[in-house]
């Protein structure tokens, strides 16, 4: 193996200095990804219904899923699926009780992010699951109809047992997302993408982060779309809605068509857009959704490829093979948002994004701390409107995702955030010397004891200390 150097340097001043061991890359016999790769649906999980609390009853399970042809890859995966799991859909106002049971040799978590739950219900580092156990984050579900995720959320293995294949779709609905005039089926016209990239080598998941890659982010080269590599679907030529999850480890994506079709964004992390924002490019970093809505109705014959245009990954080939049933107008006007106002803020609080130590001891701070899960680094009272600063003090990619609620953003490098960043959010992304003014309020769920998260989204950054926690009070 060839040894290499690599140098840091954080806009702070300091120089930091690593070497690592590169990769040594087997390129003998590729496996060949499966031939007629339809899409993959994670299915729908039907609750059951117990004194007026509804139960979803997830196993957290060792799998053996086929990527390619011919050969298994082991994974881990949630209730009968090999990889990933079945996509939850809750509605506002239910009491409901996800039941977790860990059949893993290994202790593990399930965080619902984008969930706006007490904090001993959140799944973060401290509700850990051990071996045999069964844990339930039991909540009535209060927020707007939107696309989340549970994923584990464990102290320094996050990273990997979300690599294995662990994360799943928590999709939320209202009264207002019930009635409006846009695609609902699921699997059919509202269609998930759980986007991510692997590295395999022989077959086999390969998890192995070099220092480099623990800064840079573990990227695969495989681009992995709901499990598979590179499948297409076949939709009607119609509106079709997307929900898209960024579920990959590092990898910030850059998403559109190859023919540089145009479609609406109608979605941000927790709600839906006041109104729809025509792009061509979505970026996505990891932790981060969207939905989108695209109108196929002139492209009836056509395969249209939808990719990552910062690495050329191939999501999924769209082909447009049948007519239209239950046509769609998606309307201006979807939600009304309440927004908070700048001039009731009544703290602000800043949040570096950097890193401290030396050659071989590096580890990644926020506010120059690691994270200490017996350490509570700020109190925030309740009902408090308050401002964050969040600034990435290196020259690499990070974001900030922040639990328990959601945030708005209400400057970007000190102007106005970009039309499709003003809803509600829950992670957000910030290229190397980005600063980001986000307003934020906690509300509901007071606990001094119990503490919710926030930190980078990167997983390898958040297993190697871009962490924090945060009480509310
Ligand atoms: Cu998606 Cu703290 O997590
Ligand atoms: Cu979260
Ligand atoms: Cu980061």
């Amino acid at each position: 193996m060839k040894r290499r150097e690599f140098l840091y340097l954080s806009t702070a001043g300091a120089v930091l200095l690593f070497s690592g061991c590169g990769e040594a890359l087997t390129k003998s016999s590729k496996p060949q990804p499966l031939k007629n790769n339809a899409l993959p649906i994670p299915p729908l999980l039907e609750g059951v219904e117990k004194n007026g609390v509804i139960h979803y009853d997830l196993t957290i399970n060792k799998a053996k899923h086929s990527f390619f042809n011919g050969t298994l890859t082991n994974t881990y995966a949630l209730n009968n699926q090999s990889y990933l799991g079945p996509t939850l859909k809750l509605e506002v106002g239910k009491e409901v009780s996800i039941n977790f049971t860990n059949n893993l040799d290994e202790a593990t978590t399930m965080h619902g992010h984008g969930m706006h739950v007490p904090a001993i219900m959140d799944g973060g580092v401290h509700q850990i699951i051990q071996p045999k156990q069964k844990w339930s984050a039991r909540y009535t579900v209060k927020q707007y109809a939107s696309t989340n995720w549970y994923h584990p959320h464990i102290m320094g293995k996050t990273a990997e047992h979300v690599y294995m294949g662990l994360a799943g779709l928590i999709i939320v609905e209202d009264s207002n997302s019930k009635s409006l005039n846009i695609p609902k089926d699921y699997g059919v016209d509202d269609i998930p993408l759980v986007l991510q990239d692997r590295k395999f080598t022989n077959a086999q998941l390969d998890y192995s982060p070099s220092r480099r890659e623990i800064m840079q982010g573990y990227i695969g080269d495989t681009p992995l779309t709901n499990g598979a590599i590179e499948p297409f679907v076949e939709v009607e030529n119609k509106e079709i809605r997307f929900r898209i999850l960024n579920g990959s480890n590092a990898s910030v994506y850059n998403l559109g068509f190859e023919n540089g079709k145009s479609f609406k964004q109608i979605a941000t992390d927790n709600a839906f857009l006041e109104s729809p924002v025509t792009l061509t490019n979505l970026r996505l970093s990891p932790g981060e959704r969207a939905e989108i809505i695209v109108d196929f109705s002139n492209d009836f014959g056509k395969s249209i490829l939808f990719k990552d245009f910062n690495s050329n990954k191939k999501f999924l080939e769209v082909k447009v093979t049948k007519t239209a049933t239950n046509i769609t107008s998606t309307p201006n006007q979807l939600v009304t948002l309440t927004h908070l106002d700048p001039n009731n803020a009544q703290n602000t609080r800043r949040f570096t994004l950097d890193m401290s130590g030396r050659m071989g001891s590096m580890r990644l701070t926020i506010n120059g701390k690691s994270m200490d899960k017996n350490r509570i680094d700020e109190h925030i009272p309740l009902n408090q409107v308050e401002i964050w600063e969040i600034e990435n003090k290196m020259m690499i990619n990070h974001n900030f995702h922040i639990h328990a609620t959601h945030f708005e953003i209400i400057e970007r490098n000190d102007k106005a955030p970009a039309p499709n960043e003003r809803g509600y959010k829950d992670t957000v992304f910030l290229a190397g010397g980005d600063k980001v003014k986000l307003i934020v309020k906690m509300t509901d769920y007071q606990d001094a004891q119990n503490p919710y998260m926030y930190h980078c989204h990167f997983l390898e950054h958040e297993d190697n200390g871009m962490m924090g926690q945060f009480v509310v009070v």
